[in-house]
């Protein structure tokens, strides 16, 4: 099966002066833009995050305790994965109740008092939204499953077999095996593109799309500010139920994944959306840049912040492949959304790391999907270098997904243990046993000890997002690449207002020139001031240098006006005015 999804499993492996928000609205973003234009959004698995009552799973008070450290890290909003009450088969992507919390992570109330106290932060909240399945303890399930003529019968997707023990047709589901699952009860095959655990929705039937947009204003009208869309691309199945087609011994899902009925519901979502000026961010898993375009709909009336996982999934410090993924979306004239990670994918420390310089590489990826013109998702633990702690025997293993295919993949535990607040025992995370085990490296990755340390992955990531808060040709500029053959640096201008910004990337581990004729970009005369850069003497000639393996360098050809935006970009190590 050719399963977008899942292949990285498979392969083992701020406008000057308005920094301070009006109290009604907690926006850094320049007058130009919506809010979520150059705002980075900061997914949280509150399983993982922090730990209020000490049962080892996090939890929201857990969440609301960390504002201060979100707000000083610099990010715009927080996306919460499924936090409903769920079975957890699929850690919360499993829902049984979309209207509430589920006890293990609080109540309504501590969800409302999470929200308010992150306006107070200046943090916006992001709920994810499980729109083609729901939990198997759903008692619209639970109804569904009971007889063939039940209310919700028709609100799952229900079929008999092709014959005697055979499943309607051949689709198999990304969790392995046949996409049906035989209901003896009833004596019918029920559809689930994911576990058995979580039959699909029928958006077919328009209760069940009534339903799903009354839980999106439920939600709204609590103050959540938008949604990120799980699983979007495979809301619809073809009704005559062809089987899918095998290309290469592969089976494509034709038939099951990416029919165009997904973005009628994609523009009706929007129009509720737009009614409380909410922002959809989607989970989008896409073959080339034409289908990842339609996520925006042609009126730009559907996604506003689709995923690039084209440039997620990367894989290899390439600055060839980078630039070409950069290239293609710019070419899209849609406005970019760069991730390098999430729950689902392995950890970038790990998949981009050499294993001898992956704190340097950590800050230079961290350089690029952060300086590109486009919004930023970031990964919790990202900012302090987190690896992943894959489980070593089955017996271990509690994601669905490792147990499945075991040893071959070993599932996504290891990129969603508790995030490392400290070196004390369990990173601080808990004083009760925490849910995964936690790598040793917390012992010198982690908040407390980063934070004192002026040259760790930590204090970049803050100043680099302080830097693209505060500097209107990082919030604004437009994306010029400026070195398009050089196959080991990337090397792009952003450019606003007669301003230009470069940022200059070594991908490679080896010192590399850097002699760039950038007049014709407007780009001044004389020594231009250095913004940001991990090399001790950064160079500011970008046409006569030599950068280090894997450096950082960001320069600005004319001095920005001295404002309070300027002052937090020279507070930290290697940075210079
Ligand atoms: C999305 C989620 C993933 C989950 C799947 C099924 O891909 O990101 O974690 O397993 O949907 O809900």
């Amino acid at each position: 099966m050719v399963s977008h999804r899942w292949f990285m499993l498979g392969l083992s492996f701020a406008v000057f002066g308005s920094l301070h928000a009006q109290s009604s609205d907690p926006s850094h973003a320049p007058a130009d833009h919506p809010w979520w234009r150059p705002a980075v959004i900061y997914e949280v698995y509150p399983r993982s995050f922090a730990d209020s009552n000490n049962d080892g799973i996090g939890d929201l008070n857990g969440i609301a305790s960390k504002l201060d450290y979100l707000e000083a890290l610099g990010v715009d909003a927080i996306w919460i994965t499924p936090c409903y009450p769920s079975p957890q088969k699929d850690f919360g992507y499993d829902v049984s109740d979309y209207t509430n919390i589920d006890p293990m992570y609080g109540t309504l109330a501590d969800f409302d008092h999470l929200v308010e106290q992150a306006r107070k932060h200046h943090i916006r909240v992001l709920m994810d939204f499980v729109l083609n399945h729901t939990s198997d303890q759903n008692p619209w399930f639970l109804d569904s499953r009971s007889s063939r003529t039940s209310v919700h019968r028709d609100w799952y997707i229900w079929r008999d077999g092709k014959g005697p023990g055979e499943p309607p047709n051949n689709w198999i589901s990304d969790f392995g095996g046949s996409a049906w699952t035989w209901d003896a009860k009833t004596g019918q095959y029920y559809y689930h593109y994911f576990e058995a655990a979580q039959p699909d929705l029928n958006w077919r039937n328009p209760l069940v799309e009534k339903a799903m947009f009354n839980v999106a204003r439920f939600w709204y009208d609590r103050g959540v500010a938008g949604f990120r869309l799980d699983a979007v691309d495979t809301l619809f199945e073809d009704p005559k139920l062809h089987d899918n087609p095998y290309v290469n011994g592969e089976m494509v899902n034709k038939y099951n994944d990416n029919l165009p009925e997904n973005h009628v519901v994609l523009r009706r979502l929007r129009r509720i959306s737009d009614g409380y000026d909410a922002v959809l961010l989607g989970e989008t898993w896409t073959d080339n840049i034409g289908q990842l375009k339609q996520y925006y709909g042609d009126h730009d009336d559907e996604i506003q912040l689709p995923m690039n996982f084209m440039f997620a999934t990367v894989n290899t410090l390439s600055a060839p492949k980078f630039r070409h993924q950069i290239d293609s979306i710019e070419s899209s004239g849609e406005w970019p959304v760069f991730v390098i990670t999430n729950h689902d994918m392995e950890r970038s420390y790990n998949r981009y790391g050499d294993g001898v310089h992956n704190d340097e590489i950590a800050k230079l990826m961290a350089a690029l999907y952060l300086t590109l013109r486009g919004t930023a998702v970031m990964y919790y633990g990202e900012e302090i270098g987190m690896s992943n702690n894959d489980p070593t025997r089955l017996q271990d293993v509690l994601d669905p997904l490792g147990r499945m295919d075991w040893p071959k993949n070993k599932g996504r535990d290891g990129e969603r243990t508790p995030m490392q607040w400290s070196a004390a025992p369990n990173a601080g995370f808990t004083a009760g046993k925490p849910w995964l085990p936690i790598p040793a490296s917390y012992k010198t990755h982690n908040v407390a000890t980063e934070l004192a340390d002026p040259d760790s992955i930590l204090n970049f990531y803050k100043t680099l997002l302080h830097l693209r808060r505060d500097n209107p040709v990082l919030a604004s500029g437009d994306y010029i690449d400026v070195d398009p053959d050089n196959p080991n640096l990337l090397c792009f201008l952003r450019s606003y207002q007669g301003r230009s910004v470069l940022i200059a990337l070594n991908l490679s581990g080896q010192p590399q020139p850097l002699s760039l004729d950038l007049a014709r970009y407007g780009w001044g005369a004389g020594k231009a001031s250095v913004l940001l850069s991990t090399m001790q003497q950064p160079p500011t000639d970008p046409g006569n240098a030599t950068l280090d393996p894997f450096a950082v360098v960001i320069i600005q050809s004319e001095r920005v006006p001295t404002s309070s935006a300027s002052g937090s970009v020279v507070a930290s190590a290697h940075v210079q005015n």
